[in-house]
């Protein structure tokens, strides 16, 4: 090594040590003729001291240093006047006296300071990441996200689980968003399809008897980007053979207590608490609620259902829901602060607001005119309105309602200082509906993967054909403080059973030989009862974090329109390797 000791390593233990250091020019003050510089290294920051004493030429050389200059310095650990001393730094209390300097290489002025909490726009982070990386609070994120991959690789190690990895050009699986394809040059015309998960090569692992697998696999999406979604991201995947979901709550249970005392030392309690799908939706409104604080929802259907306020009454006797909430103390909001609430819920599709304020015992709204007094009533004991309290109502199909509601919820607990951040709460929601209704393709698709089994409960059900969305699965989502971490299910391991579900989504016979012909022959050959589960490792970092994006925790990561700003990946290819594909690109004027 070029250097003794790293910039982050040396302590008042180590005074009066030669020592050799390198690292980047970080900051540098200037006091008369002496020349102070913090050396930055992965590790740390050094002060180094430029003394035109000790050696002029050295001290020449320290003045000619300019940031993010990496240099080498020789010089003997000296303690820091009285007064300099750095609490904060773990090298705060020494300097190192510089008695010989060597530039390694120059730098350029950098675009933006390297430093914490500097305001720096994201394009500029990614377009120059290299740099960005060089901050102490990447460092740790980058550093952490190894610790915990560590910790999970031992985990399942010591229960037996064997890592295999997966190929990446493969065929499609559904994991319900579009695919990246990679055209095959020596099979014109032919596609792989990158991985959307292990899925499928995880269940033939289980029928090649492997009995636990486990990868930290990348999986990679074409969907819409959001804070807690990339286009490629990591999953710690597992799969286990003649197991129950008592056996994988465990497993996975067992490896979060790990992952969270080993990353962030956080003791968490076991078993986690379980809801199941219906309640979720009826007491949050979401299948991914966050339990940390309470304010639920309240069903008021009946109540309104004959009210004569018209919009209330039609929706809920065409199947519709009315639902409330109770937002303590904000019977003060202004109209304009209730017009924004309205335009809130609007963009989750509800088509207004109705607000009740409690006064004087009772309810007060521009539309209480509508209401008997006996409806309004019964609305404000079933919320336990008290004075001062402003009840919120939306009507609309179960879906908006919730939807809409769920956010307004989230809203409140933020906006009323409802959540204790420091909390983590667990949550697996179970028994989710196994299939669920696409408006949009007019089908019936399934909520999870079509690989889901079905609620032993209800496989009549199925075969009877009765409505669908009655039918509910064996599959199961871990939510921590309201975000979606993992997912998985009990899987079908018959393949009657298995073509009996493809026919029911309408996925053809042709078409699921054509696209899992593979998991179905293997059906074929004594496929053992199995599940698994998959959980999102660059979600839970962005918990153990604290960050507020999940770019922050992936070195390379994509911007929301899937665009590397460093590389400017995606980016063209020449003809010639469009001619080898057999690919031929349209042009915006030839379309
Ligand atoms: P699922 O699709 O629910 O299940 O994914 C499992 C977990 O992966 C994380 N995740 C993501 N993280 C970042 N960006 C994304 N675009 C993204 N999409 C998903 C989430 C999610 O809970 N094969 C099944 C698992 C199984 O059944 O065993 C699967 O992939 O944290
Ligand atoms: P309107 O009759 O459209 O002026 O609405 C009167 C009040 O009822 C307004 O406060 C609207 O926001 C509210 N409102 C309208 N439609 C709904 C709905 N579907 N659910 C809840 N409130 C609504």
């Amino acid at each position: 090594m070029l250097r003794t000791h790293t910039c982050g390593q040396l302590n008042d233990k180590d005074i009066g040590k030669s020592v050799k250091l390198c690292g980047w020019v970080s900051s540098r003050r200037d006091h008369g003729s002496l020349i102070f510089i913090d050396l930055r290294d992965g590790y740390g920051l050094t002060q180094i001291v430029f003394d035109p004493k000790t050696d002029p030429a050295t001290h020449k050389t320290g003045e000619g240093l300019r940031g993010e200059f990496v240099v080498l310095v020789e010089g003997l650990v000296g303690r820091r006047p009285e007064g300099t001393i750095n609490e904060k730094l773990a090298t705060g209390k020494i300097e190192v006296r510089v008695e010989r300097v060597e530039i390694l290489n120059k730098a350029a002025t950098p675009p933006f300071e390297i430093a914490d909490n500097i305001s720096v726009t994201e394009e500029a982070r990614l377009k120059y990441r290299y740099l960005d990386l060089r901050r102490s609070s990447m460092q740790n994120n980058l550093r952490l996200r190894h610790k915990v991959c560590k910790l999970a690789r031992d985990y399942f190690d010591e229960r037996d689980f064997v890592e295999v990895e997966t190929p990446i050009l493969t065929k499609s699986t559904p994991e319900g968003a579009r695919d990246y394809l990679v055209p095959s040059r020596v099979n014109p015309g032919m596609f792989y399809a990158l991985p959307q998960s292990p899925q499928l090569f995880k269940q033939i692992l289980m029928v090649s008897s492997l009995d636990r697998y486990f990868q930290i696999a990348k999986c990679f999406r074409d969907e819409d980007l959001r804070a807690d979604r990339q286009p490629e991201f990591t999953q710690f995947d597992l799969e286990m053979s003649f197991v129950t979901e008592e056996d994988i709550y465990e497993v996975s249970e067992g490896l979060m207590k790990k992952l969270f005392k080993g990353a962030i030392g956080v003791d968490l309690k076991t078993p986690f608490p379980r809801i199941k799908y219906a309640e979720a939706m009826a007491r949050f409104g979401c299948d991914k609620p966050d339990t940390r604080f309470g304010l639920e929802l309240v069903e008021i259907t009946d109540i309104v259902k004959s009210c004569g306020f018209k919009v209330f009454a039609d929706i809920t006797s065409k199947g519709g829901k009315a639902i409330a909430i109770n937002a303590k103390g904000c019977a003060s909001y202004s109209r304009g602060q209730v017009d924004e609430l309205i335009e809130f819920v609007k963009t989750y599709g509800a088509k207004g607001l109705a607000n009740f304020k409690v006064e004087k015992g009772s309810l007060a709204s521009q539309i209480d005119k509508f209401f008997k007094p006996e409806e309004l009533n019964a609305i404000k004991d079933k919320l336990a309105g008290q004075d001062g309290d402003m009840i919120f109502i939306v009507a609309d199909k179960p879906k908006t309602a919730y939807d809409s509601m769920s956010q307004l919820r989230k809203l409140f607990g933020k906006r009323l200082d409802l959540i204790d951040e420091k909390k983590f709460n667990f949550l697996w929601v179970t028994d989710f509906p196994l299939f669920q209704y696409d408006a949009q393709e007019k089908r019936w698709v399934s909520e999870h993967h079509p690989f889901t089994s079905v609620h032993p409960e209800d496989t009549g059900l199925l075969e009877k054909g009765e409505t669908l969305d009655k039918v509910r699965s064996r599959s199961y989502d871990l939510v921590i403080n309201g975000t979606e971490i993992g997912s998985g299910s009990i899987r079908i391991h018959q393949r009657e059973l298995q073509e009996l579900i493809f026919k029911t989504i309408g996925i053809s016979d042709e078409d699921a030989k054509m696209r899992f012909g593979f998991l179905l022959d293997a059906f074929r050959y004594g496929a053992p009862p199995h599940g698994g589960v998959a959980f999102g490792l660059d979600r839970l970092m962005t918990l153990f974090l604290g960050c507020e994006s999940i770019r922050d925790v992936i070195a390379f990561p994509k911007t929301q329109k899937a665009f590397c700003p460093m590389t400017s990946a995606p980016s063209p290819v020449d003809e010639k390797q469009l001619n080898e594909l057999s690919l031929r690109i349209k042009t915006a004027q030839a379309k």
